[in-house]
């Protein structure tokens, strides 16, 4: 047996658990949901393909999941290009890395920052830029082991592009992972190749999430469509976000989008990946009916009226 496949198994599906009827954005922690008897959920987000929307999906998933009142750890396993820190406008507060507690320089308590905005939000860089990487799939496992035993119900792990060690290392403690792809056959092939290599390491709990779609090109034909896409790689669906330019805007302001007052459709579609993720289908108990006919229509022009 590898070192992670005693992680997987369709055992470890967890995507039913209800931990709490807590769902109300909650900003104090003692309106968290109880972290006693839970079982933490480690997510790895991945893709194969360089640039297809990791790094902005961990941000925008974690940072929803947290406004669920649930306690969350995002992990950037980049290597060398750390950016998680830049998206959650936290890059200044990284003083230290997962290998500066490999190397005994820090405690993980010291390595792991708090979001300023929502304190059951923390994150963990694994290494700075220029840093020497030379961190295991054995450390990834201990690391992830603390952080687990802090009590978050879920450690969500953004994984470097690639397939190569720091992919590796990445997938190693996670018994989950969503799979990002675009709607280009490039991206499709990375995505399904990762899919093999997840399966490979006794990773079966897989959910998919299609990027930077757009509704405009797949009425013409020009780009295939979520459900194309899905049923080409066979993997579940999570979510479909469209192409939208205040991706790039959130990211150079440090606020993920699901943060906006005003919900856009990438942001809209981001809470809704991340309902489906703690298992709640149903969505928008708050959304008003402008914003959820926004939506349907959405949903609809995605993945069909059926
Ligand atoms: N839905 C979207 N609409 C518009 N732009 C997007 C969307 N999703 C991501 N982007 C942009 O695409 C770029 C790459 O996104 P991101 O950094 O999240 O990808 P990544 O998969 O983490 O990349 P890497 O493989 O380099 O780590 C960023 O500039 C981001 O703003
Ligand atoms: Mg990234």
């Amino acid at each position: 047996m590898t070192e992670t496949t005693k992680f997987g198994g369709p055992e470890n599906d967890l995507s039913n658990q209800k931990p709490g009827e807590t769902t109300a954005f909650l900003s104090s922690s003692s309106n968290l949901v109880s972290s006693e008897k839970h079982t933490e959920r480690v997510i790895v987000i991945t893709s194969g393909k360089g640039g297809v929307g990791k790094t902005t999906t961990t941000a925008n998933l974690g940072m929803s999941i947290a406004r669920l009142g649930y306690r969350v750890a995002l992990i950037d396993a980049d290597i060398g290009l750390r950016n998680l820190d830049l998206l959650l406008g936290l890059e200044n507060r990284v003083l230290y890395t997962a290998m500066d507690i490999v190397e005994g320089q820090c405690r993980l308590d010291q390595a792991l920052i708090r979001d300023k905005r929502w304190k059951n939000l923390a994150l963990l860089a694994i290494s700075k830029n220029r840093q020497k990487y030379n961190v295991t799939r054995k450390n990834m496992q201990n690391l992830i082991d603390s952080v687990k035993e802090l009590g978050f119900h879920f450690i969500l792990i953004d994984c470097p592009a690639g397939i190569d060690v720091g992919f590796i290392n990445a997938i190693a403690p996670a018994q989950e992972a969503v799979i990002v792809t675009t709607p280009e056959i490039t991206a499709i092939r990375d995505a399904d190749r990762v899919a093999g290599l997840l399966e490979a390491n006794g990773i079966y709990n897989v959910k998919l999430l299609v990027n930077r779609v757009r509704p405009d090109m797949i009425q013409k034909n020009d780009m295939m469509s979520v459900r194309d896409v899905q049923e080409m790689l066979g993997i579940p669906l999570l979510g479909a976000i469209p192409e939208d330019t205040n991706v790039i805007v959130s990211t150079n302001r440090g606020e993920p989008l699901v943060l906006n007052k005003k919900l856009t459709l990438s942001g809209i579609a981001f809470e809704n990946a991340a309902r489906r993720l703690i298992g709640k289908q149903d969505y928008f108990i708050d959304l008003t009916s402008p914003q959820k006919g926004m939506f349907q229509k959405l949903q609809e022009f995605f993945l069909g009226e059926d």
